[in-house]
């Protein structure tokens, strides 16, 4: 029986290029981190979530990897990895990797060698396909540049990326590759860590054929043929049996998963995840990506929110979290910018008392907000490249521009705001990256000394959650289920119970308890107001209550 203990922690995810600068290059490193775990562990956080820190072009910014047995000198080498390591583990943080493996770069040297002809030792390494009839294999788009097929002259053939150019997919179906992930797995495990958050991993297993898809959806269109693919579970229960060797949890990435299938992963004989990361409750705006935005309803959140709550109790475990580095700020999508520090903490409060793992992102526990920038050259992200020119392209700039800023992955990605000082006290060099302009607000430093601020209400929250039998194991129900503006639930542990209460209205609300708690007085814990109203609830305004 493998030990559960990441069910009653919490995760903060460093996205690295961003986090604190320690070499004064404007990257942020391991130097930086190694800084920083003090002020990580004070968050009442338990484990940290590296995004990718291996070598790589950055094409998609680490997600197309070179190496994966070692660091990207910008970030560091081996021995400074090791030594956050083992400080992290000193601290009581457990610390897991990212493992990209449905694609490589195309400067790995695996693929530089499969390119070279049609039977050398890596040939079979990633996916290729001869031409059919003239035309491109199938008709499939790649999620981030144009058809998921690129031409290579040295074999006359091409090669399958569901992603970028620069990412051309491994085939999982070679032996060979899966032996290669295997050692991948054991150097980390071996020189500690405690686990992988696992990109896409319910991509990795195609349809053998590689049918067409439907022609008229430009993005993505093959996706039925290889989402949950026919070994998917062969090739995970393989690289299960690598990681019960470690007292180590596995956490996949499931882009469009449903419970049914979350639920084939993380139970029963196919068991091969402890968690994933699912994107319904992402959806809350927008269809399908960020990229195809509609007006925030929270209905729709709070339905996303129930169901999985609903569906995973009992038999797995949920995944809690509201930002990363792929999609935009959430104050600036489902809060209110001009009610800052009220949505920021409302929303912490909204996600961080439901039954699961939470995850906390780089920047989200201060209440960091999307980036304007003004020109589509400005942007980094190869998504919003592909989203800008590919897409819609009668709208005037203008409107395609404002679609950038609601969507773009970059809004995460600015450089972590430590205080008021130049660049946000990131780095004492140029930042690799545009500091959002707001940092002289909305910095960790400020919100040190300020109690009500996000940072201190994000405090409050995990470390009450840590000592909470109801808030870590409670059974959830959802009450109000159809206002537009109240999002309340209950957690219920042997007698005790907590009753949640979030207002999603910039106006002041009349609140009624929920039936059964009337004329029961319950203890206020954490409020987001100092002097809350009886009866009413101001703009954003969250409490939690212990009956
Ligand atoms: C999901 C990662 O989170 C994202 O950043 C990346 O672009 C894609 N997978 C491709 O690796």
């Amino acid at each position: 029986m493998k030990t559960e203990w990441y069910k009653s922690m919490a995760f903060y995810q460093i996205w690295i290029r961003s986090f604190y600068d320690g070499n004064g290059d404007g990257i942020g490193d391991l130097y930086g981190v190694y800084e920083k775990l003090p002020y990580i562990k004070s968050l009442g956080i338990d484990g940290i979530w590296f995004s990718p820190l291996y070598p790589s072009p950055n094409a998609d910014y680490g997600y197309d990897i070179s190496d994966y047995k070692n660091i990207h000198p910008d970030y560091g080498d081996l021995e400074q990895f090791k030594k956050v390591l083992d400080k992290a583990h000193s601290l009581g943080l457990k610390v897991i990797m990212d493992l990209v493996i449905n694609h490589t770069s195309d400067e790995h040297p695996w693929f530089i060698e499969s390119k070279k002809s049609k039977d050398n030792p890596y040939s079979d390494y990633y996916i290729w396909r001869d031409a059919k009839k003239g035309k491109l294999p199938n008709n499939w788009y790649s999620l981030f540049e144009g058809k998921a097929w690129e031409y290579c002259p040295e074999r006359d053939q091409y090669y399958l990326h569901i992603f970028a150019k620069k990412q051309p997919d491994l085939n999982m179906d070679n032996p060979k590759v899966r032996e290669e992930i295997k050692s991948i797995m054991r150097f980390w495990l071996d020189m500690g860590i405690d686990g992988f958050r696992e990109d896409v991993i319910t991509f990795i297993s195609k349809v053998d054929n590689l049918p067409d898809g439907l022609p008229f959806i430009p993005v993505a269109n093959g996706m039925p043929y290889y989402k949950d693919g026919p070994h998917i579970h062969e090739y995970l229960r393989e690289f299960r049996r690598v990681c019960n060797e470690y007292d180590c949890f596995q956490l996949g990435e499931g882009p469009m998963t449903t419970i049914k299938s979350a639920l084939s992963y993380m139970t029963g004989k196919n068991k091969s995840l402890d968690l994933m990361f699912h994107f319904d409750h992402m959806l809350a705006d927008c269809i399908y990506t960020e990229y195809i935005q509609r007006p925030f309803n929270l209905r729709l959140l709070k339905r996303a929110f129930s169901k999985w709550q609903k569906a995973l109790n009992g038999k797995a475990w949920n995944t809690l979290y509201l930002e990363n580095h792929d999609h935009p700020r959430i104050i600036s999508r489902y809060g209110n910018e001009h009610y800052h520090r009220a949505s920021g903490t409302m929303l912490a409060i909204c996600y961080l008392f439901q039954q699961g793992t939470p995850f906390v992102y780089q920047g989200q526990e201060i209440g960091m907000t999307n980036i304007k920038l003004k020109s589509i050259d400005q942007y980094m992200d190869v998504s919003s490249h592909n989203n800008y020119h590919s897409f819609h392209l009668k709208d005037s700039i203008e409107k395609r521009m404002e679609r950038i800023h609601a969507s773009s992955r970059d809004s995460s990605r600015t450089p972590m705001q430590w205080d008021s000082s130049k660049n946000a006290g990131f780095t004492t060099g140029k930042p690799w990256f545009y500091v959002n302009p707001n940092y002289k607000r909305i910095n960790v430093a400020a919100e040190e000394n300020q109690p009500y601020s996000i940072l201190n209400l994000y405090r409050k929250c995990l470390y009450y959650r840590k000592n909470s039998e109801v808030a870590l194991w409670g059974d959830y129900t959802e009450y109000y289920k159809a206002s537009s503006l109240l999002y309340v639930y209950k957690r219920t542990y042997k007698n005790n119970q907590l009753l949640i209460v979030c207002s999603f209205s910039s106006h002041h609300l009349r609140w009624h308890n929920i039936k059964e708690f009337k004329g029961i007085k319950g203890k206020l814990v954490i409020c987001n107001y100092p002097n809350p109203i009886h009866g009413v609830l101001k703009p954003y305004e969250a409490r939690v209550y212990e009956y």
